[in-house]
């Protein structure tokens, strides 16, 4: 997918829904050159315009499509899990967005392509080149899949950070100061995960076999905060699979 050229600067393009990642596309694609309506709030008026991208809440893509239909050659969503049924087509870039993010955060990102057609397909991709992203096909089949590794990527590693800042709370530290302490060990971490993956990266008292002080970690999490004993558990029986893999390589 490396020929198709970017969106033609003409192209007319209404930005609907006033959320955080529809004003950075929005910021992002005028910033581009092209023709840019919104981010248009709901009840806003729709202008006639090459492409409508709905950038709504997954649970109102139907609605806000049929609202834009009459006004727009091409819809496309930009939600990562919900399938093409009421658009031509999707593209979803995978990163996190919370509304304040400059154009160049969609610099050589990943984004996840899908048209109903090959030319809605191709209307995907040039919206993809011209955001400077990377796209990747994802049929309907495997969005809900694809969009649940997004999840384990971004949120999920939030739940289990704010596991980590509570239980550094309960042996006295702090707010910044264990986000401060904790980053370059989530850092390294993560860095050794992209070189080599989670096998060969794996460290600690699962990888090491080493009972006892799992379960001094495990009575310690349970005294501190009884809410994360349970996902304590599951962390650690997921982990145990891991470990056993990296043992048998
Ligand atoms: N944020 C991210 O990190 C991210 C990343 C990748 C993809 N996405 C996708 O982006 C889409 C929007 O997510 P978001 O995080 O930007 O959500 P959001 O911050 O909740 O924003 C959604 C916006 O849509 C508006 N809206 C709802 N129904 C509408 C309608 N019928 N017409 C016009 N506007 C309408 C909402 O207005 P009201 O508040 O008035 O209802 C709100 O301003 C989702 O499909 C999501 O999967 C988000």
């Amino acid at each position: 997918m490396n020929s198709t050229p970017a969106l033609a600067p003409e192209t007319t393009i209404a930005v609907i829904g006033r959320g955080r990642l529809g004003v950075v596309l929005a910021r992002t694609l005028r910033q581009a050159g092209l023709a840019v309506s919104g981010p248009l709030s709901r009840g806003e008026v729709i202008p006639e315009t090459d492409i409508a991208l709905l950038c709504v809440p997954d649970s109102a893509i139907r609605e806000a499509g049929t609202t834009a239909r009459p006004r727009a050659t091409r819809i496309g969503h930009v939600s990562g899990a919900t399938p093409l049924d009421d658009v031509d087509f999707s593209i979803h870039p995978l990163q996190t967005f919370t509304g304040a993010e400059s154009p160049d955060v969609f610099h050589d990102i990943g984004a996840a392509i899908a048209g109903r057609t090959p030319a809605d397909k191709n209307i995907a991709e040039q919206l993809a080149r011209t955001l400077g992203t990377r796209p990747f096909e994802v049929g309907d089949a495997h969005r809900a899949g694809y969009h649940a590794a997004a999840s384990f990527a971004s949120n999920f590693v939030l739940t289990v950070l704010d596991a980590a800042e509570r239980l550094a709370a309960s042996a006295g530290i702090r707010g910044d100061e264990a986000r401060d302490l904790l980053a370059p060990l989530i850092s390294r971490t993560v860095d050794n995960w992209l070189s080599s993956g989670a096998t060969a990266s794996l460290t600690g008292p699962i990888a090491r076999g080493d009972e006892v002080t799992i379960a001094r970690q495990r009575a310690a999490v349970d005294q501190a905060d009884p809410a994360l004993t349970s996902l304590f558990d599951e962390l650690a029986t997921a982990t145990r699979v891991i470990a056993r893999r990296k043992a048998t390589v």
